[in-house]
């Protein structure tokens, strides 16, 4: 069973993420909406968040969406975005 991880949305809701589960799809999941949601395939760019605090993994993002620059200051693509620990995340 993969481990819960809390999320913190910085002023936001807070709901729990499996480290096997998309922070995107969790957040549905928890009846939240504080990410936009859109293809949730890692394209379209709706659910890019920044990680202030915690350890995570990305699965394929749009380098258009996210580049390799912003990447590296924590951007990510929420629907791409697995905790590997508890996170804070802002939104844009
Ligand atoms: S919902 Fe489209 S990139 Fe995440």
């Amino acid at each position: 069973m993969a481990k819960p991880h809390r999320i913190q949305i910085v002023g936001g809701t807070k709901f729990i993420c499996r480290e096997d589960e998309r922070v995107l799809i969790a957040m549905e999941r928890c009846g939240a909406s504080d990410i936009g949601v859109g293809c949730r395939g890692g394209g379209c760019g709706m659910c890019r968040v920044r990680v202030v605090a915690g350890d995570y993994r990305t699965g394929k993002m749009s380098t258009a969406k996210v580049s390799e620059t912003e990447r590296e200051a924590g951007y990510a693509l929420a629907c791409r975005l697995f905790p590997a620990s508890d996170l804070l995340i802002e939104v844009e």
